[in-house]
């Protein structure tokens, strides 16, 4: 959600705060601000939209010192404006926020002596932590009595007029992470932050805060004990992603997907012996179901996942998206495996839902691409996705990871639960070795995809429609669409349009249908002439086979390479990513940071 920096040491911080902030404006970025302590003095420096509007203001009015607190914002509380950027200031403090204060409006009626200026719940931390400092309370008093009258979910960076050399902070809910220098120390809302600044760091537990200093740290759990949490070294050098000579990060990551679903696949399979492992901890063998958690493009490589594992490895599986299943009490069973999918590893419903099955006394398992991520850190087994940073907010190459470690895992379960045979596992594993390739064959359609993706373009609405496996799919095809190019879409299982939903086709409406050549092939080309017959303006996403056997059935047709079904929703999700893509590049929309979107949705 929001992005949070601080530095505090002996040198300038200004150009490094400005430069943590670019990092992390995947995280939001419709406000950014910047405050300093400079001789000791509070000051700041905000500014609506990106944060090159902020670097234009700094350009026209320096502002720099030691130490200093940066905030890119994804609104919550408030309209995005210069007034409800961060840093909030109140008398001698000033704060930056990830987060969501529940009892704001409480607690700005206790102290409604005070002038309010913003609509944030964020600004009611700085008048607490000043208003406590007014009683005679030391700023470390201070703060800690603070955050014990906050409720919510919550990661501040905090400084104090006068007090020159120390950043105090707190985690509850949001993640947050110290980086240890020789003479600076740092604070980020998560690694990318940080990178550049220290390989060194620790990551706050919930309800820990802690006293930053140049050349110390003091850390302390939520009952107020002094703390030690263990130092992890980044590995591999700065996590760095630049754009190359892409236009967009997405579209650099989509093209990175043969080598990101390699990577991934090493994880899991081994190709010599045609052979896919369940890491260890894992163990399907004595679990009666599978609970997927997950949000967004996430649930649906889970939903992809259900067919397989039910099919495959005879498994019966759950999926849910977080936010529903964390707050209906759902009747879980310790005989079940809970597993979380989410590329940041902090998504707060997938997290919270961990949280409750953890507590119910299930084996947890965590599928994330960022192994530091707290969803990592806190199930039983982390499972790698490795696709690398994903900084477009349309997720596209962690998606076809998901999928493939997924997969992975379906082969292992069906083989250690004797419901797939030997023979059944090698070809599985051959079709899943081909996938890179397969994914290089359909980069190449792009071309033909851009100008499908023109006509499309110049619609205000349209349909996705699958049958399979190929539903999840349909659903991610219109959650692309709608996401980057504001176009109004919904995915469909294709037999179900009929229920209602045909209602709304009308001439020229366009409809995208996923329809490899299989056993479900006849059935959707059905239902494609069902809403062809109505005037749908048809776009099939087939295979060589099902190209053949449509003839001239589609308005429009992209001819996959043809590949086993097993790993066909991978193949085809290369499609329906460039079809977003182009189409909203043809919009002229801000295709890696989509209006209101943020990358990693750490509030309910
Ligand atoms: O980090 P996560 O995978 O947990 O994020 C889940 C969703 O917020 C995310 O997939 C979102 O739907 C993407 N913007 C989709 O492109």
């Amino acid at each position: 959600m929001c992005g949070i920096i601080g530095i505090v040491g002996e040198t300038q911080v200004s150009d490094r705060l400005i430069d943590g902030l670019k990092r992390l404006e995947y995280r939001g970025y419709d406000s950014s601000g910047i405050a300093v302590l400079d001789g000791g003095k509070l000051k700041r420096s905000r500014a609506e939209g990106k944060i090159k509007s902020l670097e234009a203001k700094l350009n026209d009015t320096p502002l720099d010192g030691p130490m200093g607190i940066a905030h890119t914002r994804w609104a919550t509380h408030g309209v995005p404006n210069e007034t409800n950027a961060h840093p909030h200031f109140s008398g001698r403090v000033g704060v930056v926020h990830n987060g969501i204060i529940e009892n704001f409006t409480e607690l700005r009626e206790e102290m409604s002596d005070r002038t309010f200026e913003s609509e944030t719940d964020t600004e009611v931390v700085a008048h607490l932590v000043d208003h406590l400092l007014s009683t005679g309370l030391s700023p470390i008093d201070a703060f800690s009595a603070a955050l014990k009258k906050l409720r919510g979910a919550y990661a501040f960076g905090l400084i104090i007029d006068g007090v020159e050399d120390q950043i105090f902070c707190a985690r509850a809910g949001s993640p947050l992470a110290i980086g240890i220098g020789e003479t600076e120390m740092y604070l980020g809302s998560d690694a990318m932050a940080l990178a550049q600044l220290s390989q060194k760091l620790i990551y706050l537990e919930e309800g820990d805060w802690a006293v930053l200093t140049p050349t110390s740290f003091r850390i302390f759990d939520s009952n107020d004990n002094a703390v030690e949490r263990d130092i992890t070294i980044l590995q591999g050098g700065p996590a760095v992603a630049e754009k190359g000579n892409y236009r967009h990060f997405m579209l650099k990551e989509i093209y990175e997907q043969p080598e990101t679903v390699g990577r991934t696949m090493h994880n899991y399979i081994d190709e010599f012996r045609l052979a896919a492992d369940a890491p260890e901890g894992l163990d399907f063998t004595d679990i009666d179901r599978i609970i997927i958690i997950a949000c967004g493009t996430a649930c649906y490589a889970a939903m992809v996942a259900k067919y397989w594992f039910e099919q495959v490895a005879g498994i019966a599986v759950d999926v849910d998206v977080a936010s529903e299943f964390r707050y209906r009490n759902p009747v879980v069973d310790k005989r079940s495996l809970f597993m979380a999918v989410s590329q940041s590893g902090e998504t707060a419903d997938t997290l919270a839902a961990l949280r409750y099955c953890k507590e119910k006394g299930l084996r947890t398992a965590a599928l994330v691409n960022v192994m530091t991520s707290t969803m990592a850190r806190e199930a039983d087994v982390a499972l790698p996705i490795n696709a690398g940073p994903e900084i477009g907010v349309a997720s596209t190459k962690a998606f076809t990871s998901q999928l493939t470690a997924l997969a992975a895992l379906t082969l292992a379960a069906g083989r250690d639960r004797e419901t797939l045979s030997r023979d059944g596992e090698i070809r599985m594993t051959r079709a899943m070795i081909t996938a890179p390739r397969l994914i290089k064959e359909a980069l190449e359609l792009d071309p033909k995809i851009e100008q499908i993706a023109f006509d499309l373009s110049k619609s205000s609405s349209a349909f996705y429609l699958g049958r399979g496996s190929q539903v999840p799919i349909a659903f991610e095809g219109a959650l692309k669409l709608k996401e980057i190019s504001y176009i109004h879409a919904e995915g469909y299982a294709a037999g179900e349009l009929k229920h209602g939903p045909i209602a709304l086709i009308e001439d020229g409406t366009p409809v995208i249908v996923l329809a490899p050549y299989d056993t479900l092939y006849e059935k959707t080309i059905s239902n494609l002439q069902e809403v062809a017959s109505r005037g749908a303006y048809i776009i099939l996403i087939t295979d060589e086979a099902g190209a053949a056997s449509a003839h001239d059935m589609a308005d429009e047709m992209i001819v996959m390479p043809s590949s086993d079904g097993f790993v066909a929703p991978i193949i085809m999700s290369i499609a329906i990513q460039l079809l977003a893509y182009h189409t909203a590049v043809h919009l002229g929309t801000d295709v890696d940071q989509p209006r209101n979107l943020a990358k990693s949705v750490t509030v309910e």
